[in-house]
């Protein structure tokens, strides 16, 4: 949808008691509110591929974006800086995922971008109760996406969206089997950069940081025994103790380390590492800054969602005001936040769901040797065996525009388990720090007819 298209809007408002629904008037996208229990309303937008195609052997595949945080929005921080068809500029994404897939962005949990609560009691204080209002989110989809039946649906969770990604899997795969939920194919769940084991990255940070030449080699017995507090209080079950001494560890990396930027070790950041992804710009976010402020246009991700998306939505609540971060939803969660759901990915690989895991390979604060290391912890029957394939090397050479010698990425599948190594990536970066890789991963992922 090009800036010019905004006009053409044509609103399809339903004011039923349950949800407000609009879009453009080709059909290409729906967006609206859903509300999966009293006072929650929860915004969703769903883009239809424009290459999409389908048959009954390769059905065309939809991806449920989820953000992470727990405070993030998807509508605007996935779909604009990350896989959506336009960027913050509007000017279309080279590799936009909607070439391989339709894709709903879910603002998740209720309060996060521009979904919110008629009163701040019935904001979620537990990933259950986040799960359970976004599979109430799916049935409310079920209902206004014709495509969605036929359409086999992808849960793809980046940072903390991954951890909820395989909760909702796992309560999906369920309800699909015991008949709550009909007309529904569960594709799978990818779960990017995942915080699926707190303890395994807080016990990865020092050495990884060290081995890299970023954290003083002093430092590295101070920030292990922090882990080590965190792993005994989480084995406690002191999860929000843990998450405050998971903070103040993250503090202590930034001084030692004289600020690394937790999404990227390559790079340096002077903010609070805790809410590092958002509150100081990213790579992408400070170029995309610098070329706008140079053409005296909007200079951040805040002011053009809501000065130029939030208006072209129409539904949308004018006392609404969008932030990247909602740092009360954050909060809300610190019983939960430290909890692992590497069970959770047991129960999907149990119940025969396929699972997918991609971490960059710069990723500090989710990082890819503390993924590893919960991979390793799971009960799965495959496990021996996946570790003991050899990792195939991707070049992504087979496009004649974009084809690389170097190599892009590893990969190894085994059953319904696949890992993919994205080199040269951070965290939240994947799809922005190697596009096309990432593009082709999810093609794969997903089984797209587009790949
Ligand atoms: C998108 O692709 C075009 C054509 O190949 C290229 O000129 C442009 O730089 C690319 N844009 C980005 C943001 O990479
Ligand atoms: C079906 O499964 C869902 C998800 O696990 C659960 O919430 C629901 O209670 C189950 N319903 C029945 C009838 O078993
Ligand atoms: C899981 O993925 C494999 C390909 O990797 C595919 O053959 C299989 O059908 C998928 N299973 C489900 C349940 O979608
Ligand atoms: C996925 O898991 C299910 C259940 O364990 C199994 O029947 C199926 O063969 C698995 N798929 C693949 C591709 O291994």
């Amino acid at each position: 949808m090009e800036t010019s298209a905004i006009a053409f809007l044509c609103l399809l408002c339903i004011h039923g008691a349950a949800a407000i629904t609009a879009g453009t008037q080709d059909g290409m996208q729906l967006w609206g509110y859903a509300t999966p229990r009293p006072k929650v309303n929860i915004f969703w937008w769903w883009y239809r591929s424009p290459n999409r195609v389908s048959s009954v052997v390769k059905p065309w595949p939809t991806i449920l974006w989820l953000q992470g945080g727990p405070g993030g929005s998807a509508s605007g921080r996935g779909n604009f800086l990350e896989i959506g068809p336009l960027d913050l500029n509007m000017n279309p994404r080279n590799f936009t995922w909607l070439s391989v897939a339709d894709i709903i962005f879910v603002d998740s949990p209720v309060g996060v971008g521009f979904s919110y609560a008629d009163d701040p009691s019935a904001l979620v204080k537990t990933d259950s109760q986040t799960v359970v209002d976004l599979v109430g989110v799916i049935k409310v989809l079920l209902k206004k996406l014709s495509t969605l039946k036929s359409s086999p649906l992808f849960l793809v969770g980046e940072s903390y969206g991954g951890k909820i990604a395989a909760m909702v899997g796992v309560s999906l795969s369920r309800a699909i089997r015991n008949g709550t939920i009909i007309n529904l194919k569960l594709g799978g769940v990818v779960i990017g950069d995942g915080w699926i084991s707190p303890e395994d990255y807080a016990l990865s940070y020092a050495q990884l940081l060290h081995d890299v030449s970023r954290l003083n080699d002093n430092a590295v017995g101070d920030v292990n025994k922090m882990a080590v507090t965190v792993r005994e209080q989480v084995a406690a079950g002191q999860f929000a103790t843990a998450q405050k001494t998971w903070t103040n560890q993250l503090d202590l990396i930034d001084s030692r380390s004289d600020s690394v930027n937790m999404d990227n070790f390559l790079l340096d950041t002077g903010m609070n590492p805790v809410l590092a992804n958002w509150q100081s710009m990213t790579s992408s976010q400070l170029m995309c800054r610098n070329s706008q402020q140079s053409q005296s246009a909007p200079n951040n991700i805040d002011d053009v969602i809501n000065r130029v998306i939030k208006p072209m939505l129409k539904i949308i609540p004018k006392k609404i005001v969008w932030e990247e971060a909602t740092l009360q939803v954050y909060e809300n969660l610190a019983n939960d936040f430290m909890k692992p759901a590497i069970n959770e990915v047991d129960k999907l690989l149990a119940d025969g769901v396929n699972v997918t895991v991609y971490n960059g390979q710069l990723d500090v604060i989710c990082p890819t040797v503390g993924v590893e290391a919960w991979v390793n912890k799971l009960k799965w029957f495959g496990l021996s065996k996946f570790l003991s394939l050899p990792r195939q090397p991707l070049h992504y050479c087979d496009s004649a525009i974009y084809c690389s010698k170097q190599i892009r990425a590893f990969v190894r599948s085994y059953k319904n388990f696949t890992f993919y190594w994205i080199l040269q990536a951070g965290h939240m970066q994947v799809p922005v720090d190697q596009p096309y890789p990432a593009l082709r991963m999810i093609a794969s992922a997903t089984l797209s007819p587009g790949n």
